[in-house]
């Protein structure tokens, strides 16, 4: 048997086990007592009744019926089972639900291989190190008087933060924490699971202070060091490798801190860096997460729409800003999400700066926000000389491929930008509409990329996508197709979760050759039924345009 096949029967096998487990949990669980734990119900005859998590209803507008297993909030319109209703409130996947709920129902996914069961135990350990060395960098934050003088003072963070954000210092001498842990039981692999030591295996944090990177659950998966004293030779901050547990790609800085207030003013900002994060919650904006670096991945935007779908990025105006919102737009129309800038820093370099100097600044910044949409546009006015012919040409090509992001079916909102380009060069809404651009490069490839008029996807698509959404390996340019993120993760899960990184690599390398192989062949075939139907209706033109485009992909093999 092919590879491939067995993972599929391993899929199926695993789905009719989640099927079983799901109907288990269900029927221990009552759905009142699992939304109870997040609002307060009161009995209303057969139901229960409760207010809104989403919603400002004055009058109870949250219904949840025992006899039927379910839940309706009539403020939002919202609705589901306890699995959904786990996913709405932790803005977790519906394999997060599960695991939770089944943690609560008592019900073991015995469907599990004994590898996944062991897979399991050993995140579970790794859990517990990060735990015990979360409590034991606290403990020696409040043993190191120059430190805490750097964390309250020089970084102007109060008791509560420093508890909620659960900040702590990593000693300078080499095995503070290795030996520490190594006391309690933790053999040296498992530290190196956590990603706790460096390659002599020792501490890896060291004089530095940590913060923990947390799950929505508020599980440590790993660590955040910024230096405290800055020398040349280190970087500023160090963060935990991946690790079973902690995906860079995935991962969301504050999430855990963050979700309560992101459903209740259903916003959420979207900050540069970790301190950015904790300053902004002890000024009260605790909407405020970070993603790593300014890389805003489409499964970080999708955790996102799972809680809210206003989302404002509080990134620098400078390229590497600019390039991060651009990518988040043509995102994000996907998703329904609706997009916006703050930008209005008063000349402060970052957020934790601003509130520095005025965490009202910061408040009313977060309310001061635009459309990225229009603030993308005027960052193009500013880059091009309009008053230049090239200039102008260039602003124009840039501002109609934005605006071409815009979901055709919204004519308004297209309007509105279209008026507002044409406006700005001094020509006709219609001569801006009409201008035809192509979208840069990557994106025309992805187009003729995809597989059309298929319904059966390759695996090796399906297995690259899942390769491509672990973040652990690198494609270079190479398009990948969208597939659902939970089923990614699964397919990961089940068939790579247990290989190491140069593996990783060299089977996506082998799997883009197949996928790039596999397109050609659908596009030529593809091509080849369009040619036999131009030469049907007798369209020479359209007919010697195809046949040019199928001797250059011929020509490409
Ligand atoms: P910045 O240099 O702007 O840091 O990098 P910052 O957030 O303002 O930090 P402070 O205020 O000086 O403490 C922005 C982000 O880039 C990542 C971090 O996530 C940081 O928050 N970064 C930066 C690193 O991962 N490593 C580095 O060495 C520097
Ligand atoms: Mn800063």
């Amino acid at each position: 048997m092919v590879a491939y096949e067995v993972a599929y029967l391993l899929a199926r096998w695993y789905n009719f086990g989640m099927e079983d487990a799901k109907e288990e949990i269900r029927a221990r669980l009552a759905v009142e007592d699992v939304v109870g734990q997040y609002i307060e119900l009161k009995r209303a005859g057969r139901n229960f009744k409760g207010h809104s998590p989403w919603g400002t209803d004055r009058t109870p507008s949250f219904m949840v019926s025992p006899d039927k297993g379910i839940w309706h909030d009539f403020s939002s319109n919202k609705g589901g089972d306890i699995f959904t209703f786990v996913m709405e409130m932790e803005g977790c996947t519906f394999r997060e639900a599960l695991e939770k709920l089944a943690q609560q129902a008592g019900v073991e996914l015995k469907r599990y291989s004994s590898d996944d069961r062991k897979q399991a135990a050993r995140k579970q350990r790794i859990r517990d190190c990060l735990e015990l060395a979360t409590k034991y960098f606290q403990f020696c934050l409040t043993k190191n008087k120059a430190v805490m003088q750097y964390v309250f003072y020089k970084r102007n963070l109060n008791k509560k933060t420093v508890e909620n954000f659960r900040i702590g210092y990593a000693p300078k001498s080499g095995r503070a924490l290795v030996s520490f842990l190594q006391k309690r039981g933790f053999t040296a692999q498992e530290m190196e699971d956590a990603g706790l030591v460096n390659r002599f295996g020792g501490d890896l944090f060291k004089g530095r202070m940590t913060v923990p990177l947390m799950d929505v659950s508020g599980n440590v998966i790993g660590f955040t060091g910024r230096i405290i004293e800055q020398d040349d030779n280190s970087p500023k901050y160090l963060n935990t490798p991946e690790t079973l547990l902690y995906n860079k790609g995935r991962h969301i800085f504050g999430l855990s801190q963050a979700k309560d207030a992101i459903r209740r003013s259903d916003f959420v900002v979207v900050v540069e860096g970790n301190m950015d994060v904790i300053s902004s919650h002890q000024a009260g904006v605790c909407q405020a997460v970070a993603t790593a670096g300014t890389a805003m991945t489409e499964m970080h935007l999708k955790s996102f729409a799972r809680l809210t779908k206003d989302i404002r990025l509080a990134y620098d105006g400078d390229e590497a800003g600019v390039r991060a919102a651009e990518r988040a737009i043509s995102m994000a129309s996907k998703f329904g999400i609706y997009l916006s800038v703050i930008d209005d820093y008063h000349g402060c370099k970052d957020a934790d700066e601003l509130i520095q100097k005025d965490p009202k600044l910061w408040q009313d910044a977060v309310e001061n926000y635009r459309p990225a949409l229009e603030w993308l546009l005027e960052k193009y006015v500013a880059k091009y000389n309009l008053k230049t012919e090239k200039g102008f040409q260039e602003y124009t090509t840039e501002a109609k491929r934005l605006i071409d992001q815009i979901d055709p079916a919204d004519t308004v909102l297209r309007e509105k930008y279209e008026r507002i380009v044409s406006e700005r060069l001094g020509i006709s809404l219609e001569a801006f509409r009409a201008k035809k651009v192509a979208q840069p490069e990557k994106k025309k490839l992805k187009k003729t990329n995809v597989v059309k008029n298929t319904t059966v996807v390759s695996r090796a698509e399906k297995n690259l996508a899942a390769l491509a959404q672990s973040g652990k390996v690198d494609l270079g340019d190479f398009e990948v197709r969208e597939f659902d993120i939970d089923e990614l993760a699964f397919i990961f899960d089940e068939r790579y979760g247990k290989w190491n990184e140069p593996d990783l690599q060299r089977e996506a390398k082998e799997l883009m050759q197949k996928v790039s192989t596999e397109r050609q062949e659908a596009e030529r075939k593809e091509l080849e039924e369009q040619i036999r139907a131009a030469e049907k209706v007798g369209d020479e033109k359209l007919e010697e345009e195809l046949m040019l485009k199928l001797s250059k992909i011929l020509r490409q093999k």
